[in-house]
């Protein structure tokens, strides 16, 4: 599919400064579902259930139960060539960060650099009180183990941000400071519905940065991209980066 026109290849040299906006999407070929398409997570599960602090006190067991699901399936899959594609392409650019959505480690398990995970890691523990970090196993029985306990007495969490929640300050801000000096930003697999996440494009955008999309259906932020390409991540980022090496060589 790719195919960058003239007008956006010039803007690439070895300095160029890039960002790997990424979502759900860039993980949907590793076979990790995303959330908001027809068989994505919410629209099977109710999100304030599965995914909010109240949800949470309500029913720990259950949302264990789903994170504890989903770090088994992480842990079956592999990262994709999207994944991949954004390595070569750092070697080719080092001047680059991955700004993500994902909880899933795949960016880093592929050996990406320079990683922002605005949504924290779902292989993290933490207290639901305290907010310490725990140094729990990964997988566990929540039915006949219990759920492990802090030491100040919370019961432990997953290390992701629900909604309702900050977002990690400081991994916000970093992510916010370096979109405001890029040169070209990547948005990838995300539907840019949520924020502060989705503000990130636009801002790239208004700071005069080079924005391609890349993503098989329509985002609001489709019509403000310089380019948008309709195709999977797995697909359009080995091509792009093809064209690129081939164009800087
Ligand atoms: P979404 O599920 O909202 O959007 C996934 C996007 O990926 C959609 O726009 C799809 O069209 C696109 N997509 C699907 N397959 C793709 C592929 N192979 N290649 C490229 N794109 C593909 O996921 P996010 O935008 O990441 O928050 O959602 C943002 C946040 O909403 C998530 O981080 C999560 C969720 O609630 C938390 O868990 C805090």
């Amino acid at each position: 599919m790719p195919n960058l026109p003239d007008h956006l290849l010039r803007r690439f040299t070895s300095e160029t400064r890039i960002a790997f906006f990424t979502g759900a999407g860039i993980s949907a070929e590793s076979g990790i579902p995303t959330f908001r398409d027809k068989d994505g997570y919410w629209s099977k599960y109710d999100p304030m259930r599965l995914a909010s602090v109240q949800g949470f006190r309500a029913d720990p067991e259950l949302v264990w139960n789903w994170y504890l699901y989903r770090r088994e399936k992480i842990l079956s899959v592999k990262p994709n060539p999207g994944h991949i594609s954004i390595t070569k392409f750092q070697k080719l650019f080092p001047d680059s960060c991955v700004i993500t959505q994902n909880v899933d480690g795949l960016h880093e398990q592929a050996g990406n650099q320079n990683i922002y995970e605005l949504h924290g890691n779902i292989f993290i523990t933490r207290c639901l009180e305290c907010s310490q970090e725990m140094d729990v196993p990964i997988i566990f029985n929540p039915v006949t183990e219990g759920i492990p306990r802090c030491e100040c007495g919370g019961l432990a969490r997953p290390g992701v941000v629900w909604f309702g929640e900050s977002l990690p300050m400081q991994t916000l801000s970093d992510a916010m400071t370096l979109v405001q000096q890029v040169d070209v930003l990547f948005t990838i697999g995300s539907s840019t519905a949520v924020y502060p996440a989705a503000q990130i494009p636009f801002d790239a955008r208004n700071n005069g940065a080079v924005v391609i999309e890349i993503n098989p259906d329509q985002t609001p932020f489709t019509s403000h991209a310089d380019l948008a390409m309709q195709a999977p991540a797995g697909v359009a980022m080995p091509q792009l980066f093809e064209e690129l090496y081939a164009a800087l060589a």
